[in-house]
């Protein structure tokens, strides 16, 4: 059995071809054993969490919980928020912790690199605050520029850094960001997103204070993801959304929280979610995550040398620990044009700015077009994209 063979979707046709799946950047696909999980939960064991003695209570807050020690387990971390997303991981960190550490004048360093979802709840927060934001900005290597971090780490309080770009695969060198943040006392906010599917992270070790992820990127189902926070740290936020779960008592005086991750988990949660990720947890468990990193990224670098010998602009570097990634522009097909003749022949690739507008300004680009690898992409699917490519520009470019 091969990878391949625990996705269904992988034998479908996309306009009379196979599917050839390269937007793994965006979402990856799941394997069966996640789909079943999430069928059998719904068929046999649906109920809501938390909050009745009967048997299938039980099961439902046994499935959801069991996520949540997994990940425990996965990433060494002691604390472990489920939310629906990355966006609502770094959202949740703006409101709870944010509000309540930064006031007029406080220093929030960022990276022309982040997701709009590291960008956006920042700015958000500036001007409700009057926080100043310190951009730090990507060189003509693709690497962030690490004397103007350490100069504007001055007076900064937090550092929101993405793991790994989702346009140029570059893995940011964040032992140090998170070592120089440290010796200024500032936190370190980690946008894990795209870091986390291709690599093991020990969040104890790694010593960063916030740990955002998503488990869709991670052949696990939509509306679910992770923060994962520093149990100091933790001890010290409020939580920003009242509601059902989240609270100990209630009077018509007032409520007190729980004390453990259920303060930040107001309402009904994501169970059928978190029993998916749970699976794909397992199924990821299985492989050898590093080898197949390094499998990936020779066949991303591969990709990107045929693409510089045919005449295309490469964004990214392609280097061990960067992610599958390869960001390219032809000089002359468009790349909606491009992405749609792509698809006419059955490939799934990604064009437009990636949710990644600064960076995108910063290479003075206004899109890319984005073929992303992952675990059950093989090179001879990476061939056929360059001889698809080579056809179609034979053809119209
Ligand atoms: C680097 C990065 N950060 C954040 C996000 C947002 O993730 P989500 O939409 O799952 O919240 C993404 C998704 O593309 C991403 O690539």
């Amino acid at each position: 059995m091969s990878i391949r063979d625990d996705f269904p979707i992988l034998k479908r046709e996309v306009n009379g071809f196979p599917l050839i799946y390269l937007d793994n950047a965006a979402t990856t696909q799941k394997p069966q054993i996640v789909l079943d999980a999430m069928n059998e939960y719904y068929t046999s064991s649906n109920a809501n969490v938390h909050r009745a003695v009967h048997t299938l209570a039980g099961e439902a807050t046994e499935g959801y919980e069991k996520c949540r020690h997994q990940l425990k387990e996965w990433f060494n971390a002691e604390r472990v928020v489920l939310t629906s997303g990355t966006t609502e991981a770094i959202n949740l960190v703006a409101h709870s912790w944010g509000r309540a550490n930064l006031s007029a004048g406080d220093v929030i360093v960022l990276t022309e690199m982040e997701h709009h979802s590291d960008i956006v709840p920042w700015q958000m927060l500036a001007e409700e605050r009057n926080v100043e934001l310190r951009y730090v900005p990507v060189l003509e290597d693709f690497t962030l520029d690490m004397e103007v971090y350490a100069a504007s780490l001055e007076g900064a309080k937090l550092v929101c850094v993405v793991h790994t770009s989702n346009v140029l695969g570059v893995r940011n060198p964040l032992e140090q960001i998170i070592q120089m943040a440290h010796d200024n006392d500032a936190l370190v906010l980690v946008d894990a997103a795209q870091g986390v599917p291709h690599e093991r992270i020990d969040f104890q070790d790694f010593g960063a204070d916030f740990m955002a992820f998503s488990a869709h990127k991670m052949c696990g189902p939509t509306g679910i993801g992770a923060l994962l926070i520093e149990p100091e740290v933790f001890e010290k936020m409020q939580p920003f959304m009242g509601g059902g779960d989240m609270i100990e008592t209630v009077t018509v005086e007032g409520s007190t929280y729980q004390t453990d991750e259920h303060k930040f988990e107001a309402g009904t949660p994501k169970i059928a979610e978190a029993v998916g990720w749970s699976a794909a947890l397992e199924w990821m468990s299985k492989l050898d995550l590093k080898k197949e990193h390094q499998r990936l990224i020779k066949i991303a670098r591969w990709v990107a040398e045929q693409l510089r010998s045919m005449g295309m602009s490469v964004y990214g570097r392609h280097e061990e620990g960067d992610s599958a990634v390869v960001s390219f522009l032809h000089p002359k097909i468009h790349s909606e044009d491009l992405a749609h003749l792509f698809d006419s022949r059955g490939f799934a690739v990604r064009t437009g700015h990636h949710c990644a507008q600064p960076l995108l300004h910063r290479l003075g680009i206004s899109g890319t077009v984005r073929a992303s690898f992952y675990l059950y992409n093989t090179m001879d699917e990476a061939q056929l994209f360059i001889e698809q490519l080579k056809e179609i520009t034979e053809r119209f470019g």
